[in-house]
């Protein structure tokens, strides 16, 4: 079997619990991610959700396992993994544009002033940032203008995979749509590998091929992967027409509100945590489905 892009092994993440004793966020996590896959990871607040994806940036250590991007184990940041948190983390004292060309001029050293310049406005457009707003600073931006930089700078450097912590958490909705949306089509004409977390259920259907759900910690467990088996280009209106839209959503609800409490809380044998794939595809009738009626042309 070939090997997947990002390949995580017996991950395992303890911290001490600030009362003399150890706190195992997860233990011997295990599971794949392949080149150009759209993968969102679902789990209650505090079960460790942050904590892998700083990982996987190279942003923290873990206790003990590894993690392969591209047949290369991951040590430290680079700038092959992009990272975008709810935060923003923009510079305050460079306008918008700067802050996307320093981002591409460290990224691509050899580039002239006007190539790390159109490269930045290209990006920024596809975040419909044009025109005279992109030489405001970010203290001069509302909240969903500035995640849309964050978006463009991450993207305009081409990392081999992208980490999304959240990013839209501190939106309103509206604002969190348009963003949804620019993001798939900005990723659709990268074909990069995204690794995001959130923690709305509709978003994580909308957006990806594979749902990661965890269950609660401590001793989280990433528990299950559920395959998203909605074609795309997808609607956030059209979706929710389709017959595995809310199969789909129902098994993640039913997960958040009460496996991932009973699925908490047990250690490993040392053997990898993988998740359990599920599929669930109404389109296909199978032998335990009621017959479907079907609309007939007369
Ligand atoms: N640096 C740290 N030191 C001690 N405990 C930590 C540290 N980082 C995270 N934790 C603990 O690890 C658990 C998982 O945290 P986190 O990954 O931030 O959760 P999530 O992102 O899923 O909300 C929490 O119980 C949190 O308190
Ligand atoms: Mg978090």
């Amino acid at each position: 079997m070939s090997q997947p892009f990002l390949k995580i092994e017996n991950l395992t993440q303890r911290f001490p619990d600030g009362q003399g004793g150890t706190l195992t966020v997860f233990e011997d996590a295990a599971f794949g991610v392949e080149k150009g896959e759209f993968v969102c990871i679902l789990g209650h607040s505090g079960c460790g959700k942050s904590t892998i994806m700083n990982i996987l940036a190279g942003l923290a250590e873990p206790t003990s396992g590894v993690v392969i991007m591209d047949g290369q184990e991951v040590s430290g940041p680079s700038l092959d993994r992009g990272v975008v948190f709810q935060n923003y983390s923009l510079l305050p004292w460079l306008s918008t544009l700067r802050n996307v060309m320093f981002a591409v001029k460290a990224r691509y050293p050899d580039w002239t002033k006007a190539q790390v310049m159109e490269h930045s406005k290209k990006f920024l457009a596809m975040v419909g940032l044009e025109g005279d707003v992109i030489y405001r600073k970010p203290s001069q931006l509302s909240g969903g203008m500035r995640q849309r930089v964050s978006i463009a700078r991450a993207f305009a450097n081409h990392p081999k995979l992208l980490l999304l912590d959240e990013p839209f958490g501190a939106l309103d909705a509206l604002t969190r749509g348009t963003i949804q949306d620019e993001l798939l089509k900005i990723w659709g004409g990268t074909e990069q590998t995204v690794f995001m977390i959130t923690h709305d259920i509709d978003e994580a259907i909308l957006l990806a091929d594979r749902i990661l759900l965890m269950s609660n910690g401590p001793f989280a467990r990433v528990a299950e992967s559920v395959e998203i088996t909605i074609p795309r280009p997808r609607n956030r209106t059209a979706i929710v027409e389709h017959p595995n839209y809310y199969a789909i959503r129902n098994h993640l609800v039913q997960f958040l509100g009460r496996r991932s409490r009973e699925l908490s809380g047990t250690a490993s044998d040392g053997a990898p945590q993988s998740p359990t794939p599920v599929r669930i595809d109404k389109t296909t009738p199978s032998d335990d489905d009621e017959p479907r009626l079907r609309a007939v042309n007369v």
